[in-house]
């Protein structure tokens, strides 16, 4: 194990399967674990070799499993712990590593500490959420839910209003505020504690790792998340010291932060800097939080400008790629599909910037086939906007999409009936298909090492506005150059060549790609959405 962790990562290809929608083995309409165990082949076929799969435990599912009521237990929706742990070996039978989403930030309304929390008696557990000293007494800027229970006080919310925060203690004292209990408080480390146990306990059956929720949230009034990083930090030396194969990603959003906080990983999303957003969704509108506007780089108008993206990246990279890594996922449960204004051709463009970037790529479920984003579905499950992004997996071109044998009004979500939908099954037959393109491509990244999470990161061209990008990788085993027109216009640049064997063996490409050198630069013509792969 390195500085940056486990050996495994640097080779890493993850997809992330949100469970209830990914395949229903029993017929109940929802999917489950044994559904992902009679997947394992087919994710073993895109070339994934690990897996995060959103919440699994007990859960009322008010917010999709992200309000836990036991952190022990598999929901019995999905199985049992014991389906769990039988995943854990099956995939790493295979060489697949499986981690869990973990939810330490807050709780349930419904979970047995928060019922004790609510009591009017003191108690164990009266100090483990964030309460306010009386009914009276309002958040001080933090949302809080006031007159829940006997208890006289109100407690603090994290997100929606049925999960309270666990108390990690505020940075910061307030002699007015005196229930704003300090990090090392009894109560605040019992809490802390008891998150280690949680990830001890699934740790030692198997699992490989978590990505945190939220990781950024833990403790409250916190300038520059200074004690939050310590927390993390202190968790990071637990994962050295007693799992040092197990990894921590993080949904922080911002890696200069949460890489040397001790996380492995960070992921790089919607989350306030508009890096990530401008890539491919910046037409959503008001389906993304926060609301976006304007055209993203990977769209075919090639109206987008990289900048965007690339000055908040390099930035992030430089800071943080001799400790961890960042990962530019291809979506995830939270944001609509990435297919949103994108024919299948862009959507290979997209993959092929996803999967020659450093750091650690992940594959929403149904991505790679092109699933596409259902709009104003009625909320399932606290998605609102983010319900269209969760729909069943398609599988088939037969009933339910091959997802489930119940019947369709019995499905957790509907399945996308409208015409051409993808599904696996058909593009499975074909040499041209997104799923096989997405295969090729994750092929290649694990065949080449330059181009593996640590392979070096150089921009060639990446210019404001201007079409194509073009970008070196760079490792002791060779250098790729990586050149990407989402545009549907033809393009063209001029970059700085020196040092490269050109135009070199061509690796992967679509459409025309011209590199010609003149002297220490090189010029490349490209049409219309094109990108072209090459060792040089
Ligand atoms: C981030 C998760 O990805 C999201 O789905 C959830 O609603 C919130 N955190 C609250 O836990
Ligand atoms: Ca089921």
């Amino acid at each position: 194990m390195g500085r940056k962790g486990p050996r495994w990562l640097r080779d890493a290809v993850f997809y992330q399967i949100y469970p209830q929608s990914f395949y229903d083995s029993n017929g109940d309409g929802i999917g489950d674990i044994e559904g992902i165990i009679r997947k394992l082949d087919y994710i073993e076929s895109l070339g994934a070799n690990a897996l995060w799969i959103n919440p699994c435990f007990v859960s009322p599912f008010g917010d999709a499993g992200y309000d836990v009521s036991d952190y022990y237990k598999v929901d019995p929706r999905y199985g049992t712990n014991a389906d769990l742990r039988r995943l854990f070996r099956e995939a790493h039978a295979k060489g697949i590593r499986v981690c869990l989403d973990l939810v330490p930030g807050h709780t349930s309304t419904e979970h047995p500490w928060f019922k004790a929390a609510c009591a009017a008696k003191r108690n164990k557990y009266s100090d483990w959420y964030v309460w306010t000293d009386s009914v009276w007494s309002w958040g001080g800027g933090m949302p809080t839910i006031n007159g829940y229970s006997q208890r006289d006080g109100n407690y603090i919310t994290n997100f929606f209003w049925f999960q309270p925060a666990l108390n990690y203690g505020f940075a910061k004292r307030d002699p007015r505020r005196p229930w704003k209990l300090p990090v090392g408080h009894p109560a605040a480390m019992a809490v802390r504690r008891e998150m280690r146990n949680v990830m001890r306990f699934w740790l030692d059956m198997g699992a490989d790792g978590f990505r945190v929720d939220m990781a950024f949230s833990l403790i409250k009034e916190d300038p520059g998340h200074r004690e939050t990083k310590k927390l993390w930090r202190g968790m990071r030396r637990m994962f050295d010291r007693e799992y040092p194969e197990a990894i921590l990603i993080s949904e922080w959003s911002h890696a200069s932060k949460a890489i040397p906080a001790g996380f492995h990983v960070d992921f790089m999303v919607q989350f306030g800097r508009s890096g990530y957003t401008s890539l491919f969704r910046k037409e959503l509108g008001r389906c993304q939080n926060p609301p976006a506007g304007g055209d993203s780089f990977f769209s075919p108008n090639g109206k987008g400008n990289i900048r965007e993206f690339m000055d908040i990246y390099l930035e992030e990279y430089r800071r943080t790629k001799r400790l961890g890594y960042i990962s530019i996922p291809s979506g995830n449960h939270d944001v609509a599909r990435l297919s949103v204004g994108k024919g299948m051709r862009d959507l290979e463009l997209a993959f092929a910037f996803v999967m020659t970037m450093p750091g650690t790529p992940f594959i929403y479920y149904g991505d790679e086939i092109g699933m596409r984003y259902m709009k104003n579905l009625p909320s399932k499950e606290g998605g609102y906007y983010r319900t269209g992004a969760r729909t069943p997996m398609q599988w088939t071109r037969g009933r339910n999409a091959g997802f489930s044998s119940a019947r369709s009004a019995d499905l957790y979500l509907p399945v996308d009936k409208r015409p051409g939908r993808p599904a696996v099954e058909s593009q499975e037959k074909s040499s041209g298909s997104l799923l096989n393109k997405v295969r090729s491509l994750v092929a290649l990244r694990h065949r080449t090492p330059a181009l593996g999470a640590d392979g070096d990161f150089l921009p060639l061209f990446a210019q404001a506005r201007k079409y194509p990008l073009v970008y070196l990788r760079k490792s002791a085993g060779g250098k790729v150059l990586v050149a990407i027109n989402p545009s549907a216009r033809p393009a063209a640049a001029t970059f700085s060549a020196k040092g490269l064997k050109l135009p070199g063996e061509t690796l992967a490409s679509k459409g025309k790609v011209l590199i010609r050198p003149k002297g220490s630069k090189a010029k490349i013509e490209m049409g219309g959405v094109s990108y072209g792969i090459f060792a040089v």
